[in-house]
């Protein structure tokens, strides 16, 4: 029963931040949200309230979550740039572990609400064989995707020291946008593949550069598994449901199963806009790795959850809905 009870989405001024607050919301949930930047992901009416600030404040944390008695905790602030994580490490070290881990002992401070956090299919790194399970031994090989596996890991430290129970969902791609146009991405700089598609076929950009064909797949180019990111916000709250319930949680990947290269997205954002895009082809960006393709056996099994978008047509026309619209 969702009624009455609040969640804190931090994030939540975020692409997926926006969905899962819509998501939430729209289930009875009351969403007070925390986030650096002060223009909400979703519709204002969704929001019961916004707070302006940085995770890493104790502060700041403390007081909120004194104040708001937390049900549950939605962990999505990060910085999410692998590229950059890369050539900036002390960032993400610094705002996605220091940070994540000030916030952590803050919720341990208060009663250890529990807590869905934004995790990667990063953690995995290159090499393994797709589809990906949990079972896997990761190998992140970016800055990222280290930062991501680290609170995997300081969260189980948790749930044993002080009862924290958490679900750590390793999304794989999100895309698309909310299919009745309320919100969608918006990332700047825009570094994921459909919205650039989009922008290269509406003319925003001059071309789409195709980072390396020279990947061990079918046609060259990277593979991944893209999930809409409306079943990505009915993932957490499925997700909530089995915390709230008493539930110890775990770690899970969300994704679809199903796999989709870089040029398959190309043509496919062509035939949605009918527009032809000029490719180029780059190189390789660092930490990229062939294929991520999600074996999502474990997530469904655990919180009954199934993907109502698989078609790859579906996301990039209610991306192209979206980027059209604003
Ligand atoms: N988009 C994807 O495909 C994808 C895939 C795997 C994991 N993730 C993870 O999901 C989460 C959300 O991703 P997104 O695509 O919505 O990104 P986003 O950039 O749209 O949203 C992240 C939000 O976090 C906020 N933020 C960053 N650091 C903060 C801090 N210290 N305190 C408060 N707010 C802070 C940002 O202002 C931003 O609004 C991230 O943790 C990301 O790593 C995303």
């Amino acid at each position: 029963m969702a009624a009455e009870r609040t969640i804190l989405v931090t994030g939540g001024a975020g692409y997926i931040g926006g969905h899962v607050t819509m998501e939430l919301a729209e289930a009875g949930y009351r969403i007070v949200t925390l986030d650096l930047c002060a223009v909400s992901g979703a519709p204002a009416d969704f929001v019961a309230k916004a707070v302006v600030g940085n995770v890493g404040d104790q502060g700041l944390v403390a007081e909120l979550l004194a104040r708001e008695g937390f049900d549950a905790v939605i962990h999505l602030a990060g910085y999410i740039e692998s590229g950059e994580s890369v050539e900036n490490p002390g960032k993400y070290y610094e705002n996605n572990i220091v940070g994540s881990l000030r916030f952590l002992a803050e919720l341990a401070k208060a009663g250890a609400p529990p807590v869905i956090f934004s995790s990667s299919a990063a953690v995995y790194g290159g090499g393994l064989s797709s589809p990906l399970s949990e079972t896997e031994i990761p190998s992140p090989e970016t800055p990222y995707a280290v930062s991501k596996l680290m609170i995997e890991q300081a969260l189980a430290g948790y749930r044993v020291a002080h009862g924290l129970r958490s679900a750590s969902l390793r999304y794989f791609n999100a895309a698309g946008a909310d299919p009745s146009g309320r919100a969608g991405e918006d990332h700047d700089p825009e570094t994921h593949l459909i919205p650039i598609a989009l922008q290269a076929a509406a003319g925003r950009r001059d071309e789409l550069v195709v980072n390396g064909t020279g990947f061990p797949t079918a046609d060259g180019s990277c593979v991944r598994d893209y999930v809409h990111v409306s079943d990505l916000a009915t993932a957490h709250r499925l997700a909530l449901d089995c915390l709230l319930a008493g539930d110890p949680g775990g770690v899970f990947n969300v994704g679809t199963g199903q796999g989709h290269s870089v040029l398959e997205v190309a043509a496919e954002a062509g035939r949605v806009t009918g527009q032809t895009l000029t490719l180029e082809v780059g190189p390789p960006r660092p930490g990229d790795t062939a294929e991520l393709v999600a074996d999502p056996a474990r997530f469904k099994a655990w919180c009954g959850w199934e993907p109502r978008y698989v078609d790859l047509a579906d996301m990039v026309r209610h991306a192209w809905a979206w980027e059209q619209a604003r």
